[in-house]
């Protein structure tokens, strides 16, 4: 399994990673053996959030994680907090705290390895947040912190107020996902692709070394549903299938691979909650496209160049 540095904070994190959003739907024994098969990968990495399956998934995890064969400190363990269903966004101090504890009681954790900010709250007060980031970082229940779904100048505005470094920033990306990169391929053009949606995050984040983490790597539209083996998206899946049959994978491998082939060194966030599924998805770590290969995907994906 490749790894990356992750945020460039030295830790060797697995360039895919265990996205826990679907294990309200399993048994503990049937997440005990996503966990087991994740960690026969080598994936070290797991992705949770206060309000996945109202916070199941989060129980259901910790609870598997008990009789997984691999150990809390193997692994990395990552949630989010900050979205309250059915009333939207609360970054208070007090919200923060108590939704990092509560996810280390469901998780069953002393410590998370990173919290995110799950997405942008208009509220946002950044001196409040750094005093819930200072207080969760010295009482040692969270090692490093990052954001989600945030536009580059949300990070800086965040980042001027904090003690320490946003390393984080999970987003929306995938083969049917690519806004973040078709303005900046049509840069200087009148076409609606050159419109700058969300500014220019992957630049951004590049230039300071934050990671980004790609959520829903398989999905097209907001959870429209997924575009492997989807009749919806002939041109593409041809095209997917022929590199997996060339490279001796399956199609997903490919999208996987597509994404990690971007040399922002991208982490993708596998959601699947099938062992087979998981091992074919991963195996794309492995695969290096060429520059040619990631080209033909991207146009099969019904984009044009310039
Ligand atoms: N930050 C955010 O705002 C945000 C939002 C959404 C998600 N996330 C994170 O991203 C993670 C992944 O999201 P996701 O679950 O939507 O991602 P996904 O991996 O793109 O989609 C998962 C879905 O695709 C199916 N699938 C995956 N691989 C397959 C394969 N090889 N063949 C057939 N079907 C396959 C899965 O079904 P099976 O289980 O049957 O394989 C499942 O229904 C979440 O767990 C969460 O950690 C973050």
């Amino acid at each position: 399994m490749k790894t990356i540095n992750l945020g460039n904070s030295g830790i060797d994190a697995s360039a895919v990673a265990l996205g826990i959003m679907r294990m309200d739907a399993l048994s503990v024994d049937q997440a005990t053996k996503v966990i087991d098969s994740a960690a026969a990968l080598g994936i070290n990495y797991v992705d949770s959030a206060d309000i996945y399956g109202g916070g199941q998934s989060s129980t259901i995890f910790g609870a598997a994680l008990k009789k997984a064969s691999v150990n809390r400190d193997q692994l990395y363990i990552q949630s989010k907090g900050g979205i309250v269903p059915g009333k939207r966004y609360d970054f208070s101090k007090q919200h923060l705290i108590e939704a990092v504890n509560g996810e280390l009681e469901r998780l069953g954790v002393d410590y998370l390895d990173s919290f995110l900010l799950h997405r942008p709250d208009a509220l946002m007060e950044p001196e409040e947040i750094a005093e819930a980031f200072d207080e969760l970082q010295t009482s040692g229940k969270v090692r490093h912190f990052g954001v989600s779904n945030f536009n580059p100048l949300q990070v800086d505005m965040l980042q001027a107020a904090l003690n320490q470094r946003l390393m984080i920033n999970q987003l929306q990306f995938g083969i049917m996902h690519t806004g973040a990169i078709d303005f900046g391929l049509h840069t200087n053009m009148h076409d609606d692709r050159s419109i700058n949606h969300d500014g220019e995050i992957i630049e951004y984040s590049r230039l300071h070394k934050m990671t980004i983490q790609a959520w829903s790597p398989y999905q097209y539209g907001n959870f429209a549903g997924i575009f492997l083996d989807n009749p919806k998206f002939p041109e593409l899946n041809a095209a997917m299938q022929t590199l997996a049959d060339e490279k001796h994978v399956t199609k997903s491998a490919i999208a996987t691979a597509w994404i990690l082939r971007h040399p922002a060194h991208i982490q993708v966030i596998l959601g699947t909650m099938n062992p087979t599924h998981l091992a074919e998805n991963a195996a794309g770590a492995d695969i290096d496209l060429t520059r040619q290969e990631w080209y033909d995907i991207y146009f099969a994906a019904g984009n044009d160049l310039p």
